[in-house]
């Protein structure tokens, strides 16, 4: 495996991920994907890293808990309203790759798929997951974020390999 470039990378996967949105795909004999828009990209433990969180409701989550692995795909055309739809239909009732015209692709190196609609691909397996726990958070945070809802599990995955298609 190549040398993973993440920092050419860097800048295009975080503006496409605060204005419009990153696939998160996991599964491999159900396929499934889902919108983030939070997350962060670095380099941990001699390897670079998507650290990314993901709510225990979400089917992603389950998913993510059984494979211990999963892509994100950024998007390189206005796919907006597809991302809009995938950060609201779930999974769990929805196939959302045949509902919302998305063609999935085989991954290289991890029993998922790509959302092979967009143009970059970042393979991941996951290193290190950790629940967040209120006792840990700063409590105006988990006021602001938290009331009434889940918390997120943190992933971090350790980049595999990043493509452009
Ligand atoms: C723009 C946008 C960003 C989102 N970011 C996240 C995120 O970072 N983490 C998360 O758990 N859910 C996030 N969501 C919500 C999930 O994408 C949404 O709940 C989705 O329906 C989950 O699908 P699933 O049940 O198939 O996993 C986001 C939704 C949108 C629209």
């Amino acid at each position: 495996m190549t040398r993973v470039a993440l920092e050419k990378y860097l800048a295009e996967i975080y503006n496409t991920m605060r204005t419009m949105g990153l696939f998160i795909t996991t599964g491999s004999a159900r396929i499934n994907t889902a919108t983030i828009s939070w997350g962060t990209f670095g380099h941990l433990w001699n390897r670079p890293l998507a650290l990314i969180p993901i709510r225990s409701q979400r089917y992603t989550y389950g998913l993510i808990e059984e494979s211990g692995v999963f892509t994100i795909s950024v998007p390189r055309k206005d796919l907006g309203n597809v991302l809009s739809q995938a950060g609201t239909l779930s999974g769990r009732d929805h196939d959302k790759f045949s509902e919302l015209h998305l063609h999935p692709a085989k991954a290289r190196h991890v029993d998922t798929f790509i959302v092979a609609d967009c143009g970059l691909h970042l393979e991941c397996r996951v290193i290190y997951r950790a629940p967040i726990v209120p006792e840990n958070l700063h409590p105006a945070i988990d006021k602001e974020i938290y009331t009434g809802n889940s918390r997120h599990t943190m992933f971090y995955g350790e980049i595999l390999d990043i493509y452009e298609t």
